[in-house]
């Protein structure tokens, strides 16, 4: 199959939308309200190591939620099943990834890694163990190959205006979910969303996805294992596009990560990761184009878990 050639034709496809901005920038804090709506990129990786790449497939975006799938990683590399487990759930929320409102009825305990909530209790479980955030900076840059680092800029205006993020991190420390002051679990989660990455390193570090645990770039070494892998796609595709889960399954039908920077992550399984990345974003805060662009590339390659 001629990937590169699809993906060119996605790009020349969609591309011209994103000039004309499509969707709507996320806001909330200027160095994301600054970045032009204009921007286009794929790239993926194949379970054997090729790699192809299309329009803006090389600069860094703010990769956003799209981190939590590698601290919920490294969370699974270091706790317990039970540990990892006992105060986060894995069924979809069917809220929007900021919500407030389950987490009174179902006692400070997260639906799932991948919403808000979710995320900041895993921050706190690294917290707990030491060094959080070089050690996802280190695995990051691991798997891509490259260095990765953090935009100090976004990481201080998300604390400076994460108030929902205190609020659901406060919330959960009122029902002893959380261990950590919860400063020190919002300093890893407000750090972990401003990471820096381009399409080309996403969709290398996302590889471990479609190789049955297997590190992209380190023959012989297992990121996690076959077992967690199957799992971390499982979540991903139940959950990780937060209210537009259903919908993404239905249109697209593979695992996905997205991130309110404009980029989504998703996996073949057993075949090749894939990131695409647009920053005009839904109602939901999923990438507008980059919904559409999976879409395309399911459609032209037949690629799909179903
Ligand atoms: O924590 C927040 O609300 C922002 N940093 C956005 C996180 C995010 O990307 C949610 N997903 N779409």
């Amino acid at each position: 199959m001629d990937l590169q050639g699809i993906l060119e034709e996605i790009a020349y496809a969609l591309a011209p939308r994103a000039a004309a901005g499509a969707g709507k920038v996320a806001d909330y804090i200027p160095a994301l309200a600054r970045v032009p709506a204009a921007h286009f990129g794929i790239a993926l990786r194949t379970r054997d190591g090729h790699e192809a790449a299309a329009g803006d497939a090389h600069l860094a975006f703010s990769i956003q939620s799209i981190s939590k799938l590698f601290t919920l990683t490294l969370a699974m590399q270091t706790l317990p099943d039970e540990e990892l487990w006992q105060r986060i759930g894995r069924e979809p929320s069917g809220n929007p990834f900021n919500s407030l409102i389950q987490l009174e009825t179902e006692r400070g305990i997260a639906r799932n890694p991948f919403i808000n909530a979710g995320a900041i209790a895993v921050a706190d479980r690294l917290v707990t163990h030491g060094d959080a955030k070089r050690r996802v900076l280190a695995l990051l840059s691991s798997l891509c190959g490259e260095a990765v680092v953090f935009d100090e800029e976004v990481a201080a205006s998300e604390a400076a205006t994460g108030y929902r993020n205190v609020a659901l991190a406060n919330f959960m420390k009122s029902f002893q979910r959380i261990d950590n002051p919860v400063e020190s679990a919002l300093d890893m989660y407000f750090h972990q969303c401003s990471i820096a990455m381009s399409c080309a390193q996403v969709a290398r570090a996302a590889g471990y996805l479609c190789r049955d645990g297997a590190h992209p770039l380190e023959d012989g070494t297992q990121v996690v294992t076959d077992r967690q892998a199957r799992r971390l796609n499982a979540l991903m595709l139940t959950c990780g596009t937060y209210d537009a889960a259903g919908e993404f399954a239905y249109r697209i039908g593979l695992p996905c990560k997205s991130g309110v920077g404009g980029g989504i992550v998703a996996v073949v399984p057993d075949t090749l990761s894939l990131c695409v990345w647009s920053p005009g974003l839904d109602h939901s805060g999923n990438s507008a184009l980059g919904m559409e662009a999976l879409e395309m590339f399911v459609s032209a390659t037949g690629l799909s878990v179903f």
